[in-house]
């Protein structure tokens, strides 16, 4: 009964949340000191009546950032998926932890089905398998273990005693950074490796390196690629740079947690060519897919690795079933959520062809967008289509000062991102609930913003 209740207020602070989206697209910035005034955050040693329980429910999802309105053009996730946000409902739920089949349930089979899809998807064989950690960043980090384990398999009990050098791009997501430090390889120990002018890790660069590295007597295992680079949205040249992998015997991983998704899309799958000689790939569902977060990926060409990495016996865990449906075996976690659900509650609905039409929606956005300002002088352009990331700067403005003031003054949610020495806005085309003209409608708001404050700019 408490939870038909609660369900209601669920739906009735839903709708409310739906029309302020409509009504205030951009919610208004406060300092954290402010906002602390404005709602009552605090847990005191009473209950709180259910109705004042309710309204203040309400005021804190409204005061809440929102990711699905038609004026977040901020990060690499937005929007709303109604049918993955109902297999994401029902999981909570439910509340199964996926370790084991006696506790997961079919659950586990929905996990399986979706990993063994996308292992197809990029060309992994019979071998293949996957799971899903807490999102990309912790995906990138199971990759960069299996690769060391396989390299030194005795580093699980002795630490690292060699050094060990992982290469990257330039571009390439922070998370390698941080990897690097937690596994015991050392940021020092990342080699990053110059882009082209495209925004692309230079395979050239990448072989002289791991020559130079091992003239010196030092042990190259891991190059990370990158499918969809955070900033520009870029794509490296995944066949050649597998070519120089297999030359050194080095693993090869793929980030495509922004950019994976175009493997549902024969358009432009092309994009992710080679991915079936790489020995691992983490992707996000909750980027391009639009399911709600975290939903992510890592996918291995063999499977032993998972295991041989992540693999731990418990007695009090294991009790029972084949060792393939007790999913803990390949996984960080002990519990662990059920992020598999909503993926596949929105895959089943709207079909492998509904998966391809998301991508290829968003490759139209940021098209709108590209050619708006390729075509108009005030305008320098950074990124190039396809990607769901459109780079640019205005007349020459600060790109950090117009973002921030585009968000005080709540106009649009967008930020800044750099290439080298060049900072510039970095809009994403992510949204599929936005339309064409919503992609016009920003640069109209952001002309029209810049023409009202140009006594604030010439003063700066
Ligand atoms: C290329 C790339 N890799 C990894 C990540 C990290 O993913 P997560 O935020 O799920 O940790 C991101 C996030 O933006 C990304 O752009």
């Amino acid at each position: 009964m408490d939870m038909e209740k609660d369900l209601q207020t669920f739906i009735h602070i839903f709708k409310a949340l739906q029309q302020e989206e409509k009504d205030c697209p951009v919610t208004e910035s406060v300092d954290p000191e402010d906002l602390l005034k404005q709602l009552d955050l605090s847990l005191a040693d009473e209950p709180m009546a259910n109705d004042a329980f309710n309204e203040n429910l309400k005021k804190l999802v409204l005061k809440t950032p929102k990711t699905a309105s038609n004026r977040f053009y901020n990060q690499l996730f937005a929007g709303r998926k109604s049918k993955a946000i109902l297999g994401e409902l029902l999981a909570v739920v439910l509340n199964n932890s996926m370790y084991t089949y006696k506790v997961g349930g079919p659950q586990v089979c929905v996990e399986k089905e979706i990993i063994k899809q996308i292992c197809s998807k990029i060309g992994y064989g019979e071998n293949s398998g996957g799971t899903f950690p807490t999102g990309g960043s912790m995906a990138n980090f199971m990759g960069l273990m299996m690769a060391r384990d396989k390299f030194d398999s005795s580093i699980r009990e002795k630490g690292v005693q060699q050094t060990l050098i992982a290469y990257s791009s330039s571009e390439s997501h922070y998370s390698m950074a941080k990897n690097a430090s937690f596994s015991g390889i050392g940021r020092n120990n990342v080699r990053y490796i110059a882009a082209d002018s495209d925004g692309k890790m230079r395979a050239d660069v990448l072989e002289a390196q791991i020559k130079t590295d091992i003239a010196n007597g030092l042990s190259p295992f891991f190059v990370n690629a990158t499918a969809g680079t955070t900033v520009l949205g870029v794509y490296d040249p995944i066949i050649e740079l597998s070519e120089v992998c297999q030359r050194y015997n080095i693993w090869l991983h793929i980030d495509a947690a922004l950019g994976g998704a175009v493997m549902f899309n024969e358009q432009y799958k092309y994009l992710l060519a080679g991915s079936e000689y790489s020995d691992s790939l983490a992707f996000n569902a909750h980027k391009m897919l639009g399911v709600p977060l975290s939903c992510s990926m890592i996918l291995v060409r063999d499977k032993k690795y998972l295991y041989q990495s992540f693999s731990n016996d418990a007695d009090y865990l294991y009790q029972g079933h084949n060792d393939d449906y007790n999913l803990g075996k390949m996984s960080i976690q002990c519990g662990r959520r059920n992020d598999a659900l909503k993926f596949w509650t929105l895959w089943k609905s709207v079909g492998t062809e509904g998966l391809a039409k998301i991508v290829d929606y968003q490759f139209q956005l940021s098209k709108v967008a590209h050619d708006y300002i390729e075509q108009h002088p005030d305008y320098t352009v950074y990124s190039q289509s396809p990607s769901v990331t459109i780079c640019f700067n205005y007349k020459n403005i600060d790109p950090k000062w117009l973002c921030n003031a585009l968000y005080e003054q709540q106009q649009i949610m967008v930020g800044y991102g750099a290439q080298g020495d060049t900072t510039f806005i970095r809009s994403v085309a992510i949204n599929t609930s936005n339309k064409k003209v919503d992609m016009l409608e920003f640069f109209t708001i952001l002309e029209a913003f810049v023409a009202q404050n140009k006594a604030v700019l010439l003063s700066e």
